[in-house]
């Protein structure tokens, strides 16, 4: 199936997901998945939350898939994801060895996006993806983790957590 295509698919069957599911714990733990297996390109898929009340802010790991990273708790001054969560920016990396900001999770990952999610305006966590395929984040891939970090957004603000 070629790419678009199966993009166009995956972000239906996303949207449908988001408005079958009651919450946004729930819309998470479903997405990564859903995301995971269907994107061949997308090894590592997770959710980090802005700790609720944390000073200095701090992000937090919560749904993902994929192996194990040593990165639970990522301040906004560190990493892809502190820069994506303290900009308020979607964060394009194609070779992740020559981003200086990169905190490793696996040594095959070669390319990452990291969309921030908000919620009434404002930064609740992130939603990260990595890639072992360089520049794997081509625009219409942005568009679609763009959209699924909007559904997650608009749960939190509708449904809670
Ligand atoms: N690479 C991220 C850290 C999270 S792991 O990829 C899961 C970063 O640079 O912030």
């Amino acid at each position: 199936m070629a790419v678009a295509a199966r993009i166009e698919e995956v972000r239906t069957e996303i949207t449908a997901l988001a408005e079958a599911t009651p919450n946004a714990q729930e819309l998470m733990r479903s997405m990564v998945k859903l995301l995971h297996d269907r994107m061949l390109k997308y090894n590592w898929v997770g959710f980090y939350l802005l700790e609720p009340g944390a000073v200095p802010p701090i992000l937090v790991l919560g749904a993902f898939e994929g192996a194990m990273t040593p990165h639970t708790r990522i301040p906004l001054n560190q990493g892809i994801c502190g820069a994506a969560a303290s900009s308020g920016q979607t964060v394009v990396v194609d070779d992740v060895a020559k981003d200086s900001r990169y905190l490793a999770c696996s040594l095959e990952t070669k390319s990452e996006i990291v969309v921030p999610i908000f919620a009434h305006g404002e930064v609740m966590g992130e939603l990260d993806i990595d890639s072992h395929f360089p520049a794997a984040f081509t625009s219409e891939h942005q568009e679609l983790v763009q959209h699924c970090a909007m559904l997650v957004g608009k749960k939190l603000e509708t449904a809670g957590h």
